[in-house]
């Protein structure tokens, strides 16, 4: 079976993610541990082929980095100069979209149809295909696909006799947002039809799952608490994090930087048991009442968090009996900035933090498995758009016991080349808005 998964903002940091949870049995998934072909990948989509059956709907759940995964239902061919019109030309017969796509569906179908890239120089290379005498010129634009594509899908099904309503992307954009699948119920009352566009071939799949937008902006925007001063990481990413730790379903994760405790609850709710801590106590107090909410929102059962204050210097002295498998956690990124701040600064800050770093990491040395993680942030102060003021070294860690750990395997960066990875072979998470990036980095401990 073929499955496709389109790529967060941060593609690479996507990527990480799958690798790592796609690679690990998880019965919950159906996922068995044995390597899965990677098939094509793009910054916008990778595609895999699986042995099994996945369950789509629960990895929708738990994957911070993934906006849609698709059902691949077929492959066709198209030559180099071809628009994905014209490879398209005879595959979408009523038969198929009745078989392949559309579910019984009594009423009005809704549909909607979105272009993924295998190839973004798609993008630049419309199909010559001159006008005809006497004929206006064709509108080449790879953005003109999706409506004449929805056309020839939308007659498909007129002619199975069902009455349907087409949804397409917004001008200048090749793909549904998921809160339009969502909000249009089109998952529901009829499909999202995607086409993954490579250069010699186009994959026709169909939308099994989307990201809850809604549910991601309620565990951020709907907690009783909020600390917008010392910052707070997305869901998402902490999601992301947690997945990278690699620890089992049921184990325990703590974060000694807890704040109000984003990458707790959402521990929580990827399986495990946490515990939290944090030098202030009013962040400790914030993160008692969010998990409180938190357990009643999600119904968690009681037992599943713990959270006092504490340095994060001297955190095993907390743990007594309890056995931790990894530490994830946002860390402490020094001051927020809304201007650059001055080289002399960043470079105090960067001083400031290696210190606690290194009486931190010998501390979690303590209480860490052998081969136990800790996925962390440093900061990296954006200086333009791909261009980042980087924590000087990482090297400080190895002399305290642990290994920097390839965010994405040697093997699959080599072959998906566009991804971003730093010279350290990290990734970074960055916002628009923001001047302190967060590189996210992953120790082993040896
Ligand atoms: C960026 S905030 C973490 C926010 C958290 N990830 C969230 O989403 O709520 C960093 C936190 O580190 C805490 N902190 C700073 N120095 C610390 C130390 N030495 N030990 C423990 N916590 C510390 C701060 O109090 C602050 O709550």
């Amino acid at each position: 079976m073929k499955y496709a998964f389109v790529l967060g903002r941060v593609y690479t940091l996507s990527v990480a993610e799958l690798a790592a949870v796609l690679e690990k049995p998880d019965p919950a998934f159906n996922l068995s541990g044995e390597p899965i072909k990677i098939l094509e990948s793009s910054p916008e989509i990778l595609v895999i082929e699986a042995t099994r059956p996945l369950r789509v709907d629960a990895m929708q759940k738990k994957l911070g980095g993934v906006i849609k995964i698709l059902e691949v239902v077929d492959v066709v061919k198209k030559r180099e100069a071809d628009s994905i019109n014209f490879a398209l030309k005879h595959y979408f017969k009523p038969s198929v979209l009745k078989k392949q796509f559309f579910k019984e569906y009594k009423g009005k179908m809704q549909f909607g149809l979105s272009i993924y890239l295998l190839d973004l120089e798609l993008l630049k290379r419309p199909s010559p295909a001159p006008a005809r005498e006497g004929h206006k010129p064709f509108n080449n634009s790879i953005f003109s696909e999706t409506r004449r594509l929805g056309m020839i899908i939308k007659k498909g099904l007129t002619e199975t006799g069902a009455s349907v309503r087409l949804v397409l992307p917004e001008f200048n954009a090749l793909a549904l947002a998921s809160v339009v699948v969502t909000k249009n119920l089109l998952l529901q009352k009829g499909a999202e039809i995607c086409i993954l566009a490579g250069t010699d071939r186009v994959y026709t799949a169909k939308t099994l799952a989307v990201q809850d937008f809604e549910d991601y902006g309620r565990r951020d925007y709907q907690r009783p608490v909020r600390d917008e001063k010392q910052g707070m990481i997305p869901p998402k990413v902490a999601q992301i994090m947690v997945n990278l730790a690699n620890a089992k379903s049921g184990e325990t994760l703590l974060d000694p930087f807890c704040g109000i405790g984003t990458v707790l609850q959402e521990g929580i709710l990827l399986g495990y048991k946490v515990l939290g801590s944090d030098i202030n106590k009013k962040a400790i107090k914030g993160s008692e009442q969010n998990l409180e909410w938190f357990r009643n929102r999600y119904k968690i059962s009681p037992g599943k968090y713990h959270v006092e204050a504490a340095d994060a210097r001297s955190v095993a002295g907390l743990l007594s009996s309890q056995k931790i498998s990894a530490i994830v956690s946002e860390g402490t990124l020094g001051p927020i900035y809304s201007q650059y701040p001055k080289n002399a600064e960043i470079e105090q800050n960067f001083n400031d933090l290696t210190e606690l770093y290194k009486a931190c990491f010998a501390e979690f040395a303590k209480i860490l498995p052998p081969k136990g993680r800790v996925v962390m942030c440093v900061p990296a102060y954006k200086k333009g758009p791909n261009s980042y003021e980087m924590f000087p070294s990482l090297d400080f860690m190895a002399p305290l016991g642990y290994n920097l750990v390839d965010i994405i395997s040697p093997v699959l960066a080599k072959k998906m080349k566009f991804l971003r990875l730093t010279d350290r072979k990290t990734a970074i998470y960055d916002r628009k808005d923001q001047i302190v990036a967060r590189e996210i980095v992953i120790f082993e401990k040896a």
